[in-house]
């Protein structure tokens, strides 16, 4: 059991603080190239706190994009082997005017840290990396332990894929551990079991062939701002499901064993509301909020843009509009699959008046972890361990679409441990991470290792 641990990070936190600050400071924005030498500079810092925390190997693998960081310390091949994935890469920060502080001059309030990446995913990368050198320097390292760290995953892990089926070998685990999710509360843990899948998509309408006086053609040329809002219109029905045919044919029921779970999971819905400052909740009727942000899929309009959008009055029909939109995906939805349906269907509400063009961008698979796994079971245990209660397994709206790789290339289940709350504001102005959420994830992650270790190996 690792006895010293709360002693450890009582007796070490401001330092711990102190250097997640350092790794928060680099602007490591994977989606600006203006960033760029930032994001090479994050990988170096985590490569440098892996050495210094007592790998045996940390490296930069570089790919065609941002490189992944990867590191060992193998205790014993007979012992099991744990790899830890997460992402040093981070949103990018605007609107810039709208954080109370500086997004990458970290900020102490209230107990939290705020700052870009605080959450999503430095601060939960960093808990790992102290979890590591607790348990090196206490010498309570129960197995072998891999990173695999990368700088792409806020722009889909384009080239992850690659990476991890070029070296199925080095990175031959027993399961993957990922702190990049969330939990319920910092009184009410929780293990993520579920995420969504992800198509997004990029449309383009085209009117006239170019930008027209308002006066001189409105009424006679149909404007593509018009028929763009129209047609997104158009793709949810009345009850808030979508109008997409074929769009639900692959989604699995949930049981009601499972309904019946998921009702149980402690939700306030005048404090949902009151945080987000609406009066009512939308979406799908029938179903509940837990049930419509993880089990049901769902289609957004991202950004949406046409005409002029600067200061003032330009009186102007476009000649272009614009839209990106997402889509979340449930089991068994697939990207492709629903790309095309998409596709298709935006195409045929197009008006002859419009030309309509469709880029599909990243996707991902939906995923489903199992709970009567060992690697679910240590999970919970850690958690009963530190916070006196078993955590709820929940299905996460979000996407990490490289989970369901891993289980495809490597064979290997990921064991979600977020840390996160919903309320930390991850890829919003104001980004934060509560220190307690943080000190008592480095202090649940050794005691994973040590269940799991126990339980795979008796030891
Ligand atoms: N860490 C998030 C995913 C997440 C957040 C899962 C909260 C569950 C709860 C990840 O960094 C992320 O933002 N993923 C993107 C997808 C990616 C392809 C850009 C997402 O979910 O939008
Ligand atoms: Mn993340
Ligand atoms: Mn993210």
């Amino acid at each position: 059991m690792p006895q010293k641990l709360p002693d450890y990070i009582a007796a070490n936190k401001h330092r711990f603080v102190e250097e997640l600050k350092e790794f928060l400071r680099i602007p490591s924005v994977s989606a600006n190239p203006d960033f760029e030498d930032d994001v090479f500079d994050a990988a170096e810092f985590v490569k440098g706190k892996l050495l210094e925390a007592g790998a045996d190997v940390a490296e930069i693998c570089p790919t065609a994009g941002y490189p992944i960081v990867y590191g060992e310390k193998m205790v014993d091949p007979a012992l099991p082997t744990v790899l830890v994935y997460g992402h040093y890469d981070v949103q990018p920060a605007d609107p810039y005017d709208l954080w109370e502080s500086p997004p990458f001059e970290p900020t102490e309030r209230n107990g939290s840290l705020y700052a870009r990446g605080a959450c999503d995913d430095k601060g939960q990368v960093y808990m790992h990396i102290k979890a590591f050198e607790y348990m090196v320097r206490e010498k309570a390292l129960p197995c072998n332990v891999k990173f695999m760290i990368e700088g792409e995953e806020e722009v889909g892990s384009a080239n992850l894929g690659n990476y991890i089926t070029e070296n199925k070998a080095r990175l031959k685990a027993d399961v993957i551990l990922i702190s990049d999710t969330s939990m319920l509360g910092i009184d009410t843990p929780s293990i993520t079991v579920g995420l969504r899948g992800l198509a997004y998509l990029e449309v383009e309408v085209t009117g006239p062939n170019r930008d027209l006086h308002s006066g001189v053609y409105g009424g006679a040329v149909a404007n593509p701002a018009n028929v763009l809002a129209q047609m997104i219109a158009s793709l949810h029905n009345s009850d808030g499901s979508i109008a997409i045919p074929g769009f639900y044919e692959e989604v699995l029921a949930v049981s009601p064993i499972e309904k019946e779970a998921m009702a149980r999971i402690p939700f306030n819905e005048p404090e949902y509301k009151a945080h987000l400052d609406i009066a009512q909740v939308g979406g799908e009727t029938g179903y509940t909020v837990y049930e419509k942000t993880s089990v049901r899929p769902t289609l957004d309009v991202n950004g949406m843009w046409s005409g002029y959008t600067g200061e003032g009055a330009k009186t102007v029909l476009p000649s272009k509009a614009f839209a990106k939109i997402s889509m979340r995906l449930v089991p068994n939805q697939h990207p492709d699959t629903i790309s095309e349906l998409f596709t298709k269907h935006f195409k045929s509400l197009a008006p002859a008046s419009v030309k309509v063009k469709v880029t599909p961008h990243h996707g991902g698979e939906p995923v489903v972890v199992p709970v009567d796994l060992v690697e679910y079971q240590a999970a919970s245990r850690a958690y009963e361990a530190t916070f006196g209660k078993v955590p709820i397994p929940v299905r996460s709206g979000g996407s990490i679409p490289i989970v369901a790789l891993f289980e495809k290339v490597l064979g290997l289940k990921s064991i979600m441990m977020g840390f996160g709350l919903d309320s930390d504001a991850i890829h919003s102005p104001n980004e934060k991470f509560d220190l307690a959420n943080f000190y008592k994830g480095i202090e649940t992650l050794p005691m994973f290792y040590h269940f799991y270790t126990q339980a795979k190996s008796g030891k």
